[in-house]
């Protein structure tokens, strides 16, 4: 596995990857792996001639009280994981090759940013978008891997493919998960032993919730009620939001039917951790 960190270098060796017809997959991330990257990784190499996995703390993405310095990094072990997995080019471009002082553009898409995580992290949705971007047009791949853990990600991302008529396929891939249910995540290492303990409950209220809907419960307000009672029988957490959505607009709804997204996001002191359910009724 290769390890590029010039940006002119990764564009010129992937246009001439591309040029020479084979496929490129490409997986972005911020590093520090687990199985969640792990799994996008598996099924670029396994759908592509080459895989790059880019990693980026990126840090116009973090709001100014965010986790960026905290953010967990880890190169060396994050090199020995991909590698593992049979990705080609790891890139790791430099936040000053990125983003030079002179750097004046950003991407945004409307409406779907501004809810759920959107409200509140404002701008979080610009950063991505703007580096997502960038990260295209540096290695214009064939497909892109992104994680269904993220689902506002995954869709606003979708959104700007569709809508800048970027030339790539965008590849959702579903959630890992740890065997309690809690979904695999950067952030759970910053989790207290107490914490993590009490952090499967996110998960355990969404399958719950699942299963009155599966019974035939369609009323949106009941379902929000037993998510937000179970997740606030466990007194650690300070719940953010919980919000039933149509997949497509992210508008809220009242009736349980068609492509619906459960998500919330909530707090175990000072880690925020999200979780989601898709389901079609
Ligand atoms: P990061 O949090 O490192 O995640 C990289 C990719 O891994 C994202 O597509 C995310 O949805 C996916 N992922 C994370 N946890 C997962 C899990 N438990 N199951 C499945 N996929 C999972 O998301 C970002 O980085 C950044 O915002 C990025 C897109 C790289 C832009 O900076």
């Amino acid at each position: 596995m290769r390890i590029i960190k010039s940006i002119n270098y990764m564009q010129n060796m992937a246009l001439t990857q591309r040029a020479s017809g084979r496929s490129i997959g490409l997986v972005p991330t911020m590093g520090y792996f687990h199985e969640g990257h792990l799994s996008l990784m598996r099924k670029s190499v396994e759908e592509n001639d080459i895989t790059i996995v880019s990693l980026f703390v990126n840090p116009i993405q973090f709001g100014p009280s965010e986790d960026f310095d905290i953010y967990p990094r880890d190169l060396e072990r994050d090199q020995k994981l991909a590698s593992r997995e049979g990705v080609d080019i790891m890139f790791c471009p430099t936040e000053q090759d990125m983003y030079p002082e002179d750097f004046k553009t950003s991407v945004n898409v409307e409406k779907i940013t501004e809810k759920l995580c959107g409200a509140s992290r404002p701008g979080h949705f610009t950063g991505v978008l703007t580096v997502v971007s960038k990260l295209f047009n540096i290695i214009q791949p064939h497909r892109a891997y992104f994680g269904e853990k993220d689902a506002q990600q995954l869709l606003v991302i979708k959104q700007m493919v569709r809508d800048l008529n970027f030339p790539i396929q965008v590849v959702p891939c579903p959630i890992q998960r740890e065997e309690d249910g809690l979904a695999v995540s950067s952030r759970n290492v910053n989790l207290t032993p107490e914490q993590r303990e009490a952090a499967p409950a996110l998960y355990k209220a969404l399958a719950k919730a699942k299963e009155e809907i599966e019974k035939g419960e369609k009323n949106a307000g009941e379902i929000k009620n037993l998510i937000e009672e179970e997740i606030n029988k466990e007194p650690l957490f300070e719940l953010e939001y919980v919000e039933i959505l149509d997949k497509t607009e992210l508008e809220k709804v009242s009736t349980i039917e068609g492509k619906i997204l459960i998500a919330l996001a909530a707090r175990l002191g000072e880690v925020r951790l999200i979780d989601n359910i898709s389901l079609e009724v």
